[in-house]
This record gives structure tokens, sequence and C-alpha cells, in this order.
């Protein structure tokens, strides 16, 4: 690697192209299976420079920061996880028990979706406060263990109340107070749309039929599943852009710089290992710091890129498309 990161050959962001776009006035069944949750720090404006380091074939499928999973959807819409496994992990249960019970449950979360969206339609504030104090509240904490709400108890209801308050809430944010307590406020939209019954039809077939696993789990045990031959893309919590090479303790969003040196020591022996590795993060020194120029790194096959990428959630309109991101792969990019 060099030893500042610049933008791989041909690896430049497109403008207009994701599922949405592309999909124009296809009839439903035509189009691409989409991601049923708004994420923060979703993927779906990035998948055009991201589609250019996928491997062009390769065994399982991991996505260990799973969130609303742009990559996995962008992947079995083409048809490329027909061949190998897929597991798919997330640190957050409530995300987990979510999908889970989508995957198993469509009926049922589709049901009850239905019927919040009718309560939102009458009186969307007290609706949402309702379901949110009065429901999913109380509801998760009947399964709580230690750490959060046990995700193989998810129940319908909650799948369903779940994507209800992420589709109506602020900005699709999931937020727990010092108490553990979910606590985002309302989003202020017209007209959201909370159940989408054939995209999540099809979401549950597209999972069942993969035979997805789908597991609470930390990102690093993706060392246990993982082989030569598999393809692994990380999206982990971007690092602030201010944390310097030399800043050792920033947080983000409850994954510590000690965390991006953990994941960067996965990466490196997932990549030594054989498998194909893509990590997507921000640009901050501290994690060029870790992969540019880091002698572990290069001997693995680990490129570093500086890609120019528009922002998927920017309420500064001025700031939308000035944002570069990072991209750590030993995929020769396929420049088309
Ligand atoms: C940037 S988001 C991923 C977004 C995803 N690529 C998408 O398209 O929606 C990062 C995800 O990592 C998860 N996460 C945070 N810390 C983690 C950890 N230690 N292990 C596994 N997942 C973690 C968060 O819950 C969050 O869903």
């Amino acid at each position: 690697m060099g030893s500042a990161p610049q933008p791989g050959s041909g690896v430049r962001a497109s403008s207009t192209v994701d599922g949405d776009r592309a999909a124009g006035n296809r009839p439903a069944s035509d189009r691409p299976v989409r991601p049923f949750l708004k994420w923060a720090g979703g993927k779906r404006q990035l998948l055009p420079v991201l589609r250019e380091f996928y491997p062009p074939e390769f065994g399982a499928y991991h996505e260990p920061f799973l969130g609303s999973g742009a990559v996995f959807f962008d992947l079995a819409s083409a048809s490329r996880l027909d061949r190998g496994k897929v597991h798919l992990t997330d640190v957050n249960a409530d995300l987990i028990g979510c999908w889970r019970r989508l995957r198993d449950k469509p009926e049922a979360v589709i049901r009850r979706l239905q019927a919040l969206a009718t309560g939102y339609e009458r009186d969307p504030g007290e609706h949402y406060y309702r379901v949110r104090n009065d429901l999913f509240n109380p509801a998760r904490g009947r399964i709580m263990n230690g750490n959060g709400p046990r995700a193989e108890s998810y129940s319908a209801a909650l799948a369903a109340m779940f994507i209800y308050l992420n589709r109506t809430g602020y900005n699709g944010l999931f937020r727990l107070n010092s108490s553990g307590w979910f606590n985002v406020p309302r989003g202020n939209y017209k007209n959201p749309r909370i159940c989408d019954r054939v995209n999540l039809r099809r979401v549950s077939a597209m999972l069942s039929g993969l035979a997805a696993t789908i597991e609470h789990a930390q990102f690093d045990t993706v060392l246990q599943t993982a082989h030569a031959g598999d393809f692994i893309y990380f999206d982990p919590p971007y690092a602030p852009l201010s944390a310097t090479a030399q800043f050792t303790s920033y947080t983000a969003d409850g994954f510590s710089a000690e965390d991006q040196r953990r994941l960067q020591q996965v990466v490196i022996e997932l990549a030594t290992r054989g498998c194909g590795v893509l990590l997507s993060n921000s640009t901050a020194p501290a994690i060029a710091a870790l992969y540019d120029g880091n002698r572990d790194a290069e001997r693995a096959g680990l490129r570093a890129y500086t890609v120019p990428a528009r922002r998927a959630i920017n309420s500064d309109a001025s700031r939308r498309g000035h944002v570069d991101e990072y991209i750590v792969t030993n995929v020769a990019p396929q420049t088309t």
C-alpha cells in the first residue's frame, strides 16, 4: 500500500444507481428485493462502489455488521449467494430478533404491522408514542437477559413494532437510554411506507431459500465460520473523522478504538486464510494508520482506497456529495 491511499482505478461512486431508481416502473415482482429497514450507516448509496470489489467467485458469504443488510440484498438479488452458505450477524439483539422472526413468521409479522400502520394513519403522534411506551418497551422488558432482549425470544408482535418504529421514528434510529429503554422520538414523515407486504414476503422467502443463519454475535465470531474462498463484508460503525492516528480512546456508537484494532486483526487473519475481505470505514487518520502502510496488512494482500461517495442521510443538503469513504480489501477491483 502507498503512504496515502488514492482512489482506485475506475473506483467512482455513481450518483444515481440504487435499488429503487434502477427498478423504475417495473412490476413489484420484478424489482430487486430491498432492505426492509432504514439503518444509520446503511450502504445503499455506496453499492456502485462496493460492487467493484465483489469477488467474481466465492464460497460462503458472511456479513458480521448486518444492520439493514444493503450488500446482502444486493448480492442476493443478483443471485450471487445461491452457491454457498450465508451467515448474517450483528450485536444488536432487537435487530437480529426482527430479521429472524420475519424469516420464520412473515405472515404473522405482516398482519401485525398492517394493524399498526392503520392505527398510525388515524393519529400518528398519539399512536407512535403509545406503541413505543406502552407496547414495545414493556414487551422487550419481558424477554430481557443481562445484555438486552433475547433475540431468539423475539415475537412476531415485537418484530412488527420494531419495523413500525424504524419506519416512523426519527431518521430510523435505534437508540436506548441509560436504562435500556428505546427512546427515539417520532420522525416528521408525511406518508411513511410502513408495511410493504410484497417486499417483506420476498425478503422472508429469500432468507428461507438461502437457509441463511442469522445470529446475535460479536463480529469476531466470523473467525469460527469463515473458510478459504469465502467472502466477508465488514461495515463497522465508522470512526469519527476527528480521530487522529494518535488518539486511542474514542468510542463511536459503542465501537471503540480498541474494537477497530481488533477488527484490523480479524480482517488480516481472514485475508491470510484465503478469504476475500471487503471493509468500509471513514477516512479518519486512525483508520488509515491501521491499514495503509501497515506491514501485516500489506503482507496479507490488503489495499486501501479512498473513494468519493454520496452520504445516504445528511440533513444539510449542501454537504451531500462531498464525503470520502475508505475501502480496504484484498479483492482486485472489477472495473466495468
Ligand atoms: C454501519 S452499521 C451497518 C450498516 C449495514 N451495512 C447496512 O447496510 O445497513 C454497523 C452495524 O454494526 C453493528 N455493530 C456494532 N458493534 C458491533 C460488534 N461489536 N459486533 C457486531 N456488530 C456490531 C451495529 O449494531 C450496526 O448494525
